[in-house]
């Protein structure tokens, strides 16, 4: 059996595999959002310490075979099984976790489901627990490279309400409305960003 592949995270499964294995904790559970095909959960779960446990979830249920399909093809004992999450729901199918990772999907969405992400970390994660970001970012408003900007244009025609999302005037103000602190921002290939927010030890929202 042949699953959906995606092929630019087999460019960025590495770079982002380092920040993980630098800032996760040693044990928990790792929820990941908008998983895709489950490519970034079979590569990377294997390489993580063994007391962290992957959860995979999309919105589309349809994503759910390849996910599976993919953890299953590459032997992951610590890969739970996909799961339907809507970070717009206001309810989840998960009621705690100790890391919510999430690549590529806040441009790829309307910006509600940015808002939906940063209200579900902030009900399901523990104070100090990370919340991390992978894609592409505007640093101050401005696109950090051409390409960037023509990726941007790409995605409002598909959908007026998607676009790349500017990190310093809406994704770290968002973050803060949540209880999130800004703890690094990794340059990454390809105009690409890891972000990594904290979830504040005391409320200051
Ligand atoms: C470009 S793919 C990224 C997949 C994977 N993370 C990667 O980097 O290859 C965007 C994913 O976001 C998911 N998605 C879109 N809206 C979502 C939402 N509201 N909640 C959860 N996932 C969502 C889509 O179903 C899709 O799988």
């Amino acid at each position: 059996m042949s699953w959906r592949h995606a092929p630019a995270t087999e460019r960025n499964r590495e770079p982002i595999l380092a920040v993980l294995q630098r800032v996760l904790p040693e044990m928990g559970l790792l929820l990941e959002i908008a998983s895709g095909t489950g490519e970034h959960a079979a590569f990377m779960s294997p390489r993580l310490s063994p007391s962290l446990i992957w959860q995979p979830s999309d919105a589309n249920p349809g994503a759910l075979t390849d996910i599976d399909g993919h953890v299953r093809d590459a032997g992951c004992t610590r890969v739970r099984p996909a799961i339907v999450l809507d970070v717009c729901a206001a309810v989840w199918p998960i009621a705690a976790a100790d890391v919510i990772f999430c690549c590529n999907m806040i441009h790829i969405a309307p910006w509600a489901a940015a808002e939906g992400l940063f209200t579900g970390g902030t009900r399901l994660l523990p104070a100090g627990a990370p919340l991390i970001l992978y894609g592409p970012f505007k640093r101050h408003g401005v696109h950090t490279a051409p390409s960037n900007e023509s990726f941007d244009q790409g995605l409002k025609t598909q959908d007026a309400r998607w676009g790349v999302r500017c990190l310093d005037t809406e994704v770290v103000p968002l973050a803060a409305r949540s209880g999130f602190t800004l703890e690094e921002i990794v340059t990454m290939p390809a105009n690409n960003l890891t972000i990594v927010f904290r979830r504040n030890t005391t409320e200051t929202f």
